[in-house]
């Protein structure tokens, strides 16, 4: 596989602002996810749909890994410590984390195997939803209780540190 890799962050000036572009982003591509299991489930795998799940394949692979990276190495630490109410919900969205990074494995295998041999794995819809829906209660978690909660306390000068920590997670030299 072959696909590039698009960042949903292209300026990283701003940590928070990286923070929900990745947001969107992934429940953007969550939708795209459970239409295209649909598909994959009434019609087949065609070229078509390969190439459709093999970008969701590569986005997935990066995308999950690069946004609970910027989460936890640079978005928590700069605001744990300071409130109890924060800090325990650092510690289930951390948790969150690793549920849905164990989902994505399980996922992961399947949509190796049908992007090799274009056969469907029986239960390949139950992973598929399984990984969506813990990853959209996550987000929805993060955009409502979370983000609103330790918005007001972040300087603008930290959601800058934030954001060349993340350029760095990248390997991308940020300078501003
Ligand atoms: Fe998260
Ligand atoms: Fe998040």
């Amino acid at each position: 596989m072959q696909i590039r890799f698009h960042d949903p962050a292209s300026d990283f000036s701003d940590g928070l602002a990286v923070i929900r572009a990745y947001h969107d982003s992934l429940l953007t591509q969550g939708r795209r996810l459970l239409e295209l299991v649909s598909e994959i489930e009434s019609h087949g795998i065609d070229p078509e749909r390969a190439n459709r799940l093999a970008e969701l394949y590569a986005y997935y692979q990066r995308a999950n890994v690069l946004h609970h990276q910027d989460e936890e190495r640079a978005l928590f630490p700069a605001v744990v410590g300071r409130d109890l109410l924060v800090d325990g919900m650092i510690e289930r969205l951390g948790l969150d984390h690793e549920e849905i990074e164990e989902a994505w494995r399980v996922l992961e295998i399947d949509l190796k195997t049908m992007l090799a041999h274009h056969t469907l794995s029986p239960d390949f819809r139950e992973k598929a939803a399984r990984f969506e829906k813990l990853q959209r209660e996550h987000l929805t978690r993060e955009n409502e209780d979370f983000l609103p909660k330790v918005e007001s306390s972040l300087q603008m000068s930290q959601r800058r540190v934030m954001g060349k920590a993340m350029a760095t997670i990248r390997g991308i030299n940020h300078n501003q």
